[in-house]
């Protein structure tokens, strides 16, 4: 089932797995290291054999020197030995749920171009996308196929 067919069929409420997500994501938001901007990010990717992966964003003095927590979740899967991802839960302090940053979205796509966006509050609030709609026309490796 494509991640676009799931955002129509999740039952009501919230599915077990999605739970646990939001758990690991809101842990991982924990240790965020976030000093500078004080908006600390997790990240949960779950990956198509069923592995969770975590992230955090890490923030440096030499501020373009940080990673976001989706981007450190990407490294933390690929390096466990996992390239292909079915969803990933992005947990905030934020009001609303926010989406990915687009350096992000364009590395989420290099592996998963249709994978499930969802984004929580601590209030629990929700959102959710398809990662092809928040990357319409991307630039994927097949782009850089040449004659
Ligand atoms: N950040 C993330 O970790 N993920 C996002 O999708 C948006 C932004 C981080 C980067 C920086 O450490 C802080 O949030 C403020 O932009």
């Amino acid at each position: 089932m494509s991640a676009a067919e799931r955002l129509g069929t999740e039952p009501p409420g919230e599915s077990r797995t999605v739970t646990l997500l939001r758990e690991r994501a809101f842990a991982a938001m924990e240790r965020a290291y976030a000093p500078y901007s004080k908006f600390r990010v997790g990240a949960a990717l779950l990956a198509t054999d069923g592995n969770i992966s975590e992230g955090c964003n890490v923030e440096n003095a030499s501020f373009p020197a940080g990673i976001c927590a989706e981007r450190a979740a990407v490294s933390a899967a690929v390096a466990r030995g996992n390239r292909s991802f079915d969803t990933v839960v992005i947990a905030t302090e934020a009001e609303e749920p926010t989406p990915p940053c687009g350096i992000c979205r364009q590395v989420l796509e290099e592996f998963s171009p249709q994978m499930l966006v969802m984004s929580f509050t601590r209030e629990g609030r929700e959102a959710r996308w398809t990662l092809d709609e928040l990357l319409p026309k991307a630039f994927t490796p097949q782009s850089l196929d040449r004659r």
